[in-house]
């Protein structure tokens, strides 16, 4: 659908990032600044030709120009349904403990607690007196860091499982506010949450919504400049290798996927008696997966790695905790963000 409204932030965007004036942008096309600042207030829509020569000196379809929904449309590999800005390529959660976990996110206004924490604003969870994060709270130094790497590489960024976190989004944001964000997850709660809560505060022409699955990513190959993981392939609803090699195969080469993952190193694993070995094992696998074999096989051969965090499950009182404390141990946990390029 051509938007007009949309026309005008995104022309003004992608005019600003270029350095641009109004009156240079419209030297530049041969019409009047007044033009210029009609299309930016949506009063009006170019001409078709010069419609082209924006999309060229932008290095944009005119469906994305034009069409709110027109770059999703443009890359996807299968049709979808398109509700209130947001491209549905997966049905709505019926899981009960799910809806469940959607209804208390929405009432307890987990985003915008989020959000608050991730930008150290007033009213995030760590001033909320209601159990924030301490692991998160302490991350976002290293969220910070990272999402800045992101934004340096620039292009179409799709984050993954972006949850109530938001994933690296955030971190992005504050560094490039026009980045070109694909805001996804299996939950439509989230990614409507995500939506109604930055349509107020950013109004970003760049970010674009979509619930999907990342074992199955609905994108043409090659299409995306870079992916942001936070989290989500390690706690993946579906198969952890076949979400590493979709990322891979939607990437453009020389593409990264940024992928952040905590597990227990095979030598804390060794550091702890047998008993608690064995337990942990038998009512914990996943905790000692470390991806990087599946990450390899996923085609990535540059993968860089650091530590960005070590916790023991003394800080926390997750199941994990409560076993550990009932074996009598202490279970060390160690965070990586890893770098790796197509
Ligand atoms: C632990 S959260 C990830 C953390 C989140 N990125 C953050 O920063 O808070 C996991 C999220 O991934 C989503 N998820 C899990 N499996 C998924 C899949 N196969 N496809 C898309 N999203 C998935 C979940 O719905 C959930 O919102």
């Amino acid at each position: 659908m051509i938007n007009k409204q949309h026309f005008g932030k995104r022309t003004a965007n992608f005019r600003r990032r270029m350095g641009l004036s109004q009156a240079q942008l419209a030297e530049k096309l041969g019409v009047s600044t007044q033009a210029v600042s009609k299309w930016e207030t949506a009063a009006a829509l170019p001409d078709v030709e010069l419609l082209l020569e924006l999309s060229k000196l932008y290095g944009v379809s005119v469906n994305e120009l034009l069409e709110s929904d027109g770059f999703l449309a443009h890359i996807a590999s299968r049709s979808f349904e398109e509700r209130d800005g947001i491209a549905c390529f997966v049905p709505a959660e019926t899981n009960s403990e799910r809806v469940q976990w959607e209804r208390d996110m929405r009432a307890e206004g987990w985003i915008a607690r989020n959000w608050r924490a991730a930008w150290g604003q007033p009213g995030g969870w760590s001033d909320s007196g209601n159990g924030g994060s301490v692991a998160g709270e302490r991350g976002r130094p290293n969220d910070l860091r990272i999402g800045r790497k992101i934004a340096e590489h620039g292009g179409v960024i799709l984050d993954i499982g972006s949850g109530p976190g938001g994933g690296y989004m955030p971190f992005v944001l504050q560094a490039d506010p026009s980045a070109q964000i694909i805001i996804s997850d299996l939950s439509h709660t989230v990614v409507e949450e995500w939506k109604r809560f930055l349509d107020q505060e950013l109004d970003s022409p760049f970010l674009y919504y979509a619930a999907l699955d990342f074992c199955d990513i609905p994108f043409e190959s090659c299409t995306v400049d870079a992916i942001a993981d936070h989290g989500g392939i390690i706690n993946c609803i579906g198969n952890q290798s076949t979400a590493l090699r979709e990322c891979y195969r939607v990437l453009k080469p020389g593409g990264i996927l940024v992928s952040l993952n905590g597990f227990v190193t095979k030598e804390a694993l060794a550091s702890l008696p047998d008993h608690a070995q064995q337990a942990l094992l038998k009512d914990y696998p996943s905790i000692f997966n470390n991806l990087y074999e599946d990450t390899v096989l996923a085609g990535f051969r540059k993968i860089d790695s650091m530590v960005t965090d070590t916790w023991t499950t003394d800080e926390g009182d997750s199941g994990i905790a409560e076993l550990a404390r009932d074996l009598g141990v202490t279970v060390r946990f160690t965070e990586y963000v890893r770098f790796c390029e197509k």
